[in-house]
């Protein structure tokens, strides 16, 4: 920060005729451009780039070679002469560059692949390192001109930069630019600390500069930045323009109030912004959040710029800041007008090729939810092999929990006494990662609930629907239009009793299904009511989780996450779904066994489900189990009762004929219609079938009927026969008949179902050849087909890597879940 001052005072007193609002001239003391391949001088705008020549370069390189365009072949862009011819290396060559000045300096790499009369510059491989660091490995440009952009900290007094054709192939280079950096531009030793108080170091590393955006929809071109970067616009990374607003007020930009100079952005960069759409959904929380594509396995270095450029000028503006998800900071207070601000912040991409950056209202009462953001750098950080290429990425599955760590790093700026922010790590949070796993969605959502803003007392009618804790899953009408294409048919998954069931996606790419309720049956307020108390109490892996839902304009709309395989039902009987094999069937009695259990003992009282069924079993794209459908579950006895009276609800075919004739709910009536599921799932038949014969019409009836006279072979679904084994199959039904008993009593806890369930699993072996191969094979495909990871731009090899990497990452996650499971059953 000193330093910063410092050089801040350095630039009043040589300069101070610059600090007027002109621009401010950056002069590098390292300034090396060359354009290679030309016999000329090419200039760019105010800037000259040197006719690379043998003789005045120190290039060391086997074959001079030179090579021109054909004319008219380069598309419009900055610094367009510089593509027009290419220097090409046949053999590993060496730049040396002598440094007058120490610290950082940029590399920028110009490439634009062309074709002439002699060479197909898209078939050249080459890899390309600056001292030790990999810049680029085996790369094979292609496409429209592009820049690439490194920045080193150089401690020595030579640079060299080395170009290496990987086999059988060359090298080429359109331009070059070596130049020093200003001091403040990049941090070095700023205080950092990480979730576990490691203090993190740039100092070293070198960096890439992966995406420079410019908020607002305008992209700012090199010749209006001191530093000649190009600032992108923001719009093609934006998950959902239709939830902000650009805005665009550049004489608000005030840099001398604040430490923060051109240099670190222009004014075309901190006066322009996009801020969140809540002129028209006052009281309501959006996000708005930018996608980006990034290679997992490296560090990303995250500048964020803010400048409050709002016309009229806010009272106050607070808001919260995502990196991936997480806090990057918490109620960022940005109240005073037309100061730039940046804030840097590390994060580590693990697993996912994505980072994500949003915004959204901050929990700080009395304010009106808003949030704004300038602008954004992102910069990869080499790894501990010094490398920058994705080829050498660090895989980092064995720590899951450092998934998407955030270091914050405190901006130079903050010791500014003009802007005051409170920066918050939520190291709670990231500490209690563990238990988070199943409290996600409640930890967060206090944030989100505590900033429901007052006024909301206003929807009173609506507000005695839910209750006041459940508010923070509350969306808002739009978005969830955003989210279903307007509830477009092309998105209909489903329709049932209670209403249609649309496919959608959030602004942040989670894919959900929203379930909207027909308007106003009586019924149907009471079984919202329910299933959204029910499901924003519990969280667990084979429960479905509620992501929100949205009572405005008397919709009766719930969301939850998608469940790629739909239900359960549907891979047994009556579509085209491809249908399951025995072990996955047994692994989705289990899933879900699992799930009752944690309802009927996961909390003081027991939650009775009332209507399981195979049509309220999910799948997701791994086939895991999850129950839905909580509309008419009931909390269960108290410690001194045994049942509950209630009026008897459930699904035809399903119901206890215990409770049917007493009309006592207790946890047993789950375990009976399990049983039926069972049977269902052995038989592979709909439970009431009026198309078979009269005796066999009652599936339950049936499949007593036959196990009592010992024959079950007429029952079991032909597309298991010979690949469940005997024992395991006679474990399964044994367990199925206990289900079935028709007194409640002689009934077993789902506790033992589960554990007899398991016990059929063991009994099938680990024997995976035996006829699986054909199903398993088909659903890896369907797996790695719809794995979506919401990047437009992912290519689809990319597409099938990641879907390995995260199956891999859902099954880890299995092991160590079971494991946990296991012991606490
Ligand atoms: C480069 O060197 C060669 C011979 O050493 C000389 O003929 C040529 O004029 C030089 N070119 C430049 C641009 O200095
Ligand atoms: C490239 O084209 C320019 C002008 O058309 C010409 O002067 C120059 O000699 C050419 N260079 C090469 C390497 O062909
Ligand atoms: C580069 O090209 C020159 C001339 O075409 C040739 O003599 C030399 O052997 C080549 N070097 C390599 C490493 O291929
Ligand atoms: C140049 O090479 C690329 C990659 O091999 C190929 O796709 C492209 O068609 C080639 N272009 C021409 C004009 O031959
Ligand atoms: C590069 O690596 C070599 C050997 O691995 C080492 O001797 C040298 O000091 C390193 N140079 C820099 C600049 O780190
Ligand atoms: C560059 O490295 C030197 C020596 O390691 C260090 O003192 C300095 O702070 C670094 N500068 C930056 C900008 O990282
Ligand atoms: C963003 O800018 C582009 C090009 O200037 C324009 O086509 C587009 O409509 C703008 N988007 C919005 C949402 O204003
Ligand atoms: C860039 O600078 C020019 C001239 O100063 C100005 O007219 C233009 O609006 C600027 N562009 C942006 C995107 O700021
Ligand atoms: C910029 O801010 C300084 C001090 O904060 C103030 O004196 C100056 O008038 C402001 N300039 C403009 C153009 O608003
Ligand atoms: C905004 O995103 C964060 C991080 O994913 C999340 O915790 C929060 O609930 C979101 N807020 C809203 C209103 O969607
Ligand atoms: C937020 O910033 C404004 C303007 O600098 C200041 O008046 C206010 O006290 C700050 N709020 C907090 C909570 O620090």
């Amino acid at each position: 920060m000193m330093r910063i001052s410092t050089y801040q005072f350095l630039i009043r007193v040589l300069l101070p005729f610059c600090l007027v609002l002109t621009s401010l001239e950056f002069d590098p003391e390292d300034k090396y451009l060359i354009d290679c391949g030309s016999l000329d001088d090419t200039s760019v705008g105010d800037r000259v780039f040197l006719a690379d020549s043998l003789n005045s370069s120190t290039l060391s390189t086997p074959e001079k070679i030179f090579l021109n365009a054909s004319s008219n072949s380069i598309p419009s862009t900055y610094g367009k002469a510089l593509y027009q011819t290419a220097r090409i290396y046949n053999g590993t060559s060496r730049y040396p560059f002598t440094m007058k000045k120490k610290g950082r300096h940029w590399i920028r790499l110009y490439f634009f692949p062309f074709v002439n009369q002699y060479l197909n510059l898209s078939t050249s491989k080459f890899s390309v390192s600056a001292q030790n660091f990999t810049l680029l490995k085996d790369f094979q440009p292609s496409g429209a001109p592009t820049v690439k952009e490194y920045s080193l900290n150089m401690t020595d007094d030579i640079l060299v930069l080395t170009f290496t054709p990987s086999t059988n192939s060359f090298a080429f280079l359109n331009a070059l630019e070596v130049i020093s950096l200003p001091n403040e531009l990049i941090p070095s030793g700023a205080k950092t600390v990480d979730s576990n108080g490691e203090n993190r170091n740039l100092e070293r590393q070198a960096l890439e500069t992966v995406a420079r955006i410019n908020m607002g929809n305008e992209t700012v071109p090199p010749q209006n930045d001191t530093l000649w970067r190009l600032w992108t616009s923001d719009s093609t990374y934006l998950a959902s323009s239709a939830l902000v607003v650009f805005v665009s007020n550049i004489g608000f930009v005030n840099y001398s109030s604040g430490r923060v100079s051109e240099n670190i952005g222009p004014f075309s960069v901190y006066g322009t912004a996009t801020k969140l759409n809540t002129v028209s959904d006052e009281g309501y929380m959006i996000n708005a959040t930018w996608l980006f594509h990034v290679d997992h396995g490296f560090d990303y270095f995250v500048r964020f710029h803010f400048c409050n450029i709002l016309n009229p000028v806010p009272d106050n503006l607070y808001f919260n800041v995502f990196l991936n998800y997480e806090f990057a900071a918490k109620d960022l207070n940005l109240s005073t007008s037309g100061v730039p601000y940046y804030m840097d912040v590390v994060t580590r991409a693990d697993s996912v090729d994505q980072l994500s950056v949003s915004i959204g209202p901050s929990s700080v009462l009395n304010t009106l939810p808003n949030g704004i953001l300038n602008g954004l750098e992102i910069m990869k950080v080499s790894n501990s092999k010094d490398s920058l290429d994705a080829s050498d990425a660090e895989s980092q599955f064995k720590t899951t929990t450092s998934k998407s760590k955030v270091w914050v790093y405190v901006g130079s700026a903050l010791g500014s006494s003009v802007i005051v922010i409170v920066l918050v790590l939520v190291f709670a949070l990231l500490c209690r990662r563990r238990r988070r796993k199943h409290m996600v969605h409640s930890t967060l959502d206090q944030y989100a609930m505590t900033g429901v803003s007052t006024e909301e007392k206003e929807h009173s009618i609506e507000s005695s629907i839910i209750s006041q804790s459940k508010r923070g899953y509350r969306f808002p009408f739009a978005a969830v239009q955003v989210a279903t294409d307007n509830f477009s048919e092309s998105q209909l998954i489903g329709v049932g009793g209670f209403g249609k069931v649309y496919k959608g996606a959030l602004s942040d790419g989670t894919k959900v299904a929203v379930k909207r309720g027909f308007p106003q049956s009586r019924q149907g307020v009471a079984e919202f009511k329910t299933e959204i108390e029910m499901l924003s109490q519990f969280r667990h892996r084979h429960l479905v989780s509620l992501i929100g839902y949205c009572d405005e304009r008397n919709e009766m709309i719930i969301i939850y996450e998608y469940m790629e395989n739909g239900t359960l039902k549907d891979h047994l009987y009556g579509s085209d779904q491809p249908k399951l094999n025995w072990r996955h069937r047994l692994q989705i009695c289990i899933g879900s066994a699992r799930g009752l259990h944690y309802l009927h003992t996961g909390s003081n009282k027991a939650i009775i489900h009332r209507d399981v069924k195979s049509a309220n079993i999910l799948l997701d794209e791994n086939l895991m189990a999850k129950v839905a459908d909580f509309g008419i579950s009931k909390t269960g006895p108290e410690f001194d009762q045994t049942h509950v009276s209630t009026a008897v609800k459930g699904s035809f075919g399903y119901l206890d004929p215990e409770y049917l004739t007493t009309q006592q709910l207790t946890d047993k009536s789950d375990v009976y219609s399990f049983g039926v599921v069972m049977i269902e799932i052995l038989c592979g038949r709909p439970v009431i079938d009026p198309s078979q014969p009269r005796e066999r019409v009652n599936l339950v009836e049936w499949a007593i009927k036959c196990f009592s006279m010992g024959g079950m072979e007429k029952l079991v679904d032909p597309h298991i026969e010979g690949q469940a084994k005997p024992e395991s199959l006679m474990k399964f039904k044994e367990t199925a008949l206990k289900c079935l008993a028709d007194l409640g009593a002689n009934r077993p806890p789902i506790g033992d179902v589960l554990w007899n369930l398991e016990a059929a699993l063991q009994l099938q072996g680990s024997d995976q050849r035996e006829g699986n191969e054909q199903s398993t094979n088909l659903y890896s495909e369907t797996r790695v087909s719809t794995a979506q990871f919401s990047m437009g731009s992912v290519d689809d090899l990319a597409g099938v890597s990641m879907g390995r990497v995260f199956s891999q990452m859902v099954r880890a996650e299995n092991a160590v879940d079971q494991s946990q499971k296991d012991t606490n059953i």
